[in-house]
């Protein structure tokens, strides 16, 4: 729990919270900059997009800057081989949990 693991190919995040696994786009809702994961002492804990100042909660949710919309949010599915796979084809809302 509290991991954050950054997919820059695919443009995603998976995040894995106290009550389950959640994958959010890395995409910033302003312009589209990718978003950068800030885990700095005395700074809150989330996104924050380099391009305009942007800052997201660790779920999503804007919380300062001109981004217009929180994060974009896809579904989990495990792969018969047991590997967690994010589906970006399905976009989920924010209280969506993957449980492993
Ligand atoms: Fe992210 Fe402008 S593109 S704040």
């Amino acid at each position: 729990p509290g991991s954050v693991l950054a997919l820059p190919r695919q443009k995603v995040f998976v995040v894995r919270g106290a009550e389950g696994v959640y994958a959010m786009s890395s995409v910033c809702t302003h312009l589209g900059c990718i978003i950068q994961h800030r885990k700095a002492q005395g700074q809150m804990e989330g996104f924050f997009c380099p391009c305009h100042g942007s800052a997201f909660t660790l779920e999503g949710k804007v919380v300062g800057g001109p981004a217009p919309r929180p994060l974009a949010w896809f579904g989990l599915n495990l792969s018969p081989r047991g590997e967690l796979v994010v589906d970006l084809q399905r976009v989920v809302g924010p209280d969506y949990r993957f449980k492993v």
